[in-house]
């Protein structure tokens, strides 16, 4: 029967992630995958994750399944960390939340439930976007559009441009928004730019489905959910997926969340038992570990203080790499043409260079991107931004 089942190229950045590992030069620099890395390169454990988890495992007595939805505290947790404690879809109790394994997880049962509420409805999905979104989506059935974002080669938005696409969609479309730091782009919207944003979604009847994986990467906690809150307020229907892997760092223990926002109570009721069914006929229940870890810190006003300052420091080590590569840039082009570095927010920036440059840059200085040239910053280190400027000055060009 797999007879017709030909090789598959692999995964472009889990695939850059093994040629990466195999690379057996002396030096060399991984600015592929989206992990955070310290200065040494190393992917640390944070320290509120290790004392929470000391917690966790001498607390705990069974294995025996949680629930469908995963842990209650963690539901409510996580909806007050994205959403604000007194946020009014809360109040009125639009809201539900489910755990999750991991962002793709909470994206996948909400792509289902997408499919299972309007069959025939699009999705919009910014161009461009992460590289799993398109697969991700697609897999679960549901009909892709794109729309216009960020052009690579100007380092320009384009939110007219999305705008414009978005007002032609059809009343029921979903669109897939980057709830902050956009992947692969590093460009966020502004204030006025989510207002505007919501203004659309609400007169054409469109439903964001807001990809929330970098919570805290930005400029804050709360900073960085300003636009989901926004949205959540103004539009009466929602779907967020949440990630816990780079703010909490519990990438391998698959901790995410999915909140749907529904018109009224009634229906939330009824729209979380699809997403139960949905998940019970995937996974069945979700992992538990890497929630009950995230739990206890949420609980915990320690744990929680320990956390926003190990967050912060994250947040504010990517800042300065964003700078230093900016301007290691600036010294070895001669120009401020990579300046659009130092302002953008997250863990990515497009180099806008052409695929054949990154070709080069891997094969002759072994520094590893994907082939759009979206480079990891968390991968830049105070000994390695020299090389890696130099490099991108030598080889920018087709
Ligand atoms: C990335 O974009 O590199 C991360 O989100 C890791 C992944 O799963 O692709």
């Amino acid at each position: 029967m797999f007879q017709e089942l030909k090789q598959l190229a692999p995964d472009a950045i889990l695939g850059l992630m093994t040629k990466y590992r195999a690379d057996t030069a002396a030096v060399k620099v991984d600015l592929g995958v989206g992990v955070f890395r310290d200065p040494s390169g190393n992917t640390p454990v944070l320290d509120a994750v290790r004392r929470a988890e000391r917690q966790v495992l001498a607390a705990q007595t069974t294995k025996t399944y949680v629930a469908p939805a995963g842990r209650e505290e963690f539901n409510r947790a996580v909806e007050e960390l994205v959403l604000g404690a007194s946020h009014p879809a809360r109040r009125d109790r639009r809201a539900r939340t489910v755990q999750a394994p991991g962002g793709c997880g909470a994206l996948k049962v909400g792509a289902e439930l997408l499919r299972a509420a309007a069959p025939a409805a699009a999705i919009h999905v910014s161009d461009p976007t992460w590289g799993n979104h398109l697969p991700l989506l697609g897999g679960a059935g549901l009909r892709l559009e794109r729309y216009p974002y960020y052009e690579a080669r100007s380092h320009a938005l384009r939110f007219e441009a999305m705008l414009e696409r978005l007002a032609a969609a059809d009343p029921g479309d979903t669109v897939l928004i980057h709830a902050c730091c956009h992947n692969p782009s590093g460009a966020d919207l502004a204030e006025p730019q989510w207002r505007a944003l919501a203004e659309l979604l609400e007169r054409r009847r469109l439903v964001p489905y807001l990809d929330l994986a970098y919570q805290g990467f930005g400029d804050g906690l709360d900073a960085d959910a300003a636009g989901v809150r926004l949205l959540a307020e103004r539009l009466p229907e929602a779907v967020i997926a949440v990630s816990f892997s780079k703010n909490l760092g519990l990438y391998r223990e698959r901790v995410g969340a999915l909140i749907v926002v529904s018109e009224n109570a009634e229906r939330a009721d009824a729209v979380h038992s699809h997403v139960l069914q949905i998940a019970r006929g995937i996974y069945s229940m979700p992992p538990d570990h890497g929630a009950a870890i995230a739990a206890c810190i949420f609980a915990d006003a320690d744990l929680s203080a320990a956390w926003h300052a190990e967050l912060e420091a994250m947040r504010g080590r990517i800042r300065q790499m964003r700078a230093l590569l900016a301007s290691s840039l600036r010294a070895a082009t001669g120009d401020d043409s990579f300046g659009f570095i130092r302002d953008q927010r997250g863990m990515f920036s497009l180099l806008g260079i052409p695929p054949a440059a990154v070709e080069r840059l891997r094969e002759r200085h072994h520094i590893y991107m994907t082939a759009d040239s979206r480079i990891n910053l968390a991968g830049i280190m105070p000994g390695n931004a020299g090389y890696v400027a130099e490099a991108i000055a030598a080889e920018r060009n087709a």
